[in-house]
């Protein structure tokens, strides 16, 4: 098949995922971060099969997702035009760190436009908005001419899918959905979250590619991490960002994360002992050199020392690893640093609602 008619083939494609959304169907679609499960943001029933899909809970809110007309050079792009059916007050903050990057996996929370339909929100007086920076999402979107919401597209509290496949083995049996083909995500974790709305400061609400320092350098604006000075957020209250709940992105084979040379104690915790033990080992190391362990076998997977090409394939490991079987899966510790933080955000998460009771910890 020439290139030109595999550009065609998607092109039809694409235009029967934009004729699904009008009326009033699901479509998973790829994004750079992870696969999403699309409705129309303007239609309340599509939204409600996205939280029956999922089985998530009608109060965690989602984020719509954008993209603006074809333009050749990104810098003419008016976004305030194309956020203001969505957003109440949009301050010289946001335009600075929209225009600094989107479209990308950057999303943006902000004080709600009063024709933003409940069911997006979770009933909340804000709204989160991204521009997915993927060809084929932007196609969809730019086509579509509207907003998509779309969380990621994985049963509740499972890990999020990173290829067509992946959202195929989520929904299988249970879901006929359409799945646009996008190949690997490139990030391959959730986009970071800046809170906007309070006018004030801008908080971090979940870690991911794009780090404050990131932002801090492209707009001199600074985002407070939980913890600083200026945070302060109410997710006891309400679980914004559902990805905050404890447990979250979890497989099914029990993982834990071990200190550097400390593999034996990570173990301690399971005594028991597990025969089948697979052993994340960083690719700068040349291995475990453990003195071993009388009763277990265990097997070395290399992991990338570096936090991006790590982001892009742990997805991918903790869903490979699950389905081979293992007893026991251990990953090294993240180093310090923040470009780690994503990462190692969504490792205590799987870490925490891992093994098979998963699903009971994560409804909590
Ligand atoms: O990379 C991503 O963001 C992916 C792709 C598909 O775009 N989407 C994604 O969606 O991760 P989801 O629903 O799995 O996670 C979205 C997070 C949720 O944790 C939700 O609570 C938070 O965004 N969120 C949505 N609206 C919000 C709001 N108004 N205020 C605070 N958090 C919000
Ligand atoms: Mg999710």
């Amino acid at each position: 098949m020439s290139t030109n008619s595999t550009a065609l083939q998607s092109s039809a494609v694409i235009n029967e995922a934009v004729q699904t959304l009008h009326d009033g169907g699901l479509v998973a679609f790829p994004t750079e971060t992870v696969y999403g499960l699309g409705a129309d943001a303007r239609n309340p029933a599509a939204i409600q099969k996205i939280f029956t899909a999922k089985g998530r809970p009608p109060n965690h809110p989602l984020i719509v997702h954008l993209a603006a007309p074809e333009k050749y050079d990104v810098t003419q792009i008016d976004w305030a035009a194309l956020v203001s059916p969505w957003v109440r007050d949009l301050s010289e903050d946001a335009l600075r760190m929209i225009n600094a990057f989107w479209p990308g996996p950057l999303t943006l929370v902000f004080k709600r436009d009063k024709s933003v339909l409940n069911e997006i929100t979770g009933g909340q007086d804000t709204i989160a908005i991204r521009a997915p920076a993927h060809p084929m999402a932007q196609e969809l979107l730019r086509k579509f001419k509207g907003g998509v919401v779309a969380p990621s597209a994985n049963r509740f509290g499972k890990v999020s899918p990173t290829s067509a496949a992946d959202v195929r083995s989520e929904f299988e049996g249970m879901l006929d959905l359409m799945i646009l083909d996008g190949g690997d995500c490139e990030v391959g974790i959730e986009s970071t979250i800046i809170d906007l709305s309070s006018g004030n400061h801008a908080l971090l609400l979940r870690p991911g590619a794009i780090t404050p320092s990131d932002i801090l350098a492209k707009t001199g604006i600074k985002v407070y991490k939980p913890g600083e000075d200026k945070y302060s957020h109410d997710e006891a209250i309400t679980p914004r960002v559902s990805g905050s709940l404890k447990a979250h992105y979890a497989p099914t084979t029990p993982l834990r994360l071990y200190a550097p040379g400390r593999v034996l104690d990570a173990l301690s915790e399971f005594p028991d002992i597990k025969s089948r033990v697979a052993v994340g080992v960083w690719d700068s190391d040349s291995s475990l050199s453990e003195d071993g362990h009388p009763s277990v076998h265990f097997e070395e997977v290399t992991m990338p020392s570096d936090s991006r090409t790590f982001a892009s394939r742990l997805y991918r490991s903790l869903r490979d690893l699950d389905e081979q079987g293992w007893d026991l899966i251990l990953f090294p510790e993240p180093p310090a640093g923040e470009e780690w933080d994503g990462v190692r955000d969504r490792l205590q998460r799987a870490c925490f609602g891992s093994g098979p009771s998963s699903s009971s910890h994560a409804s909590n």
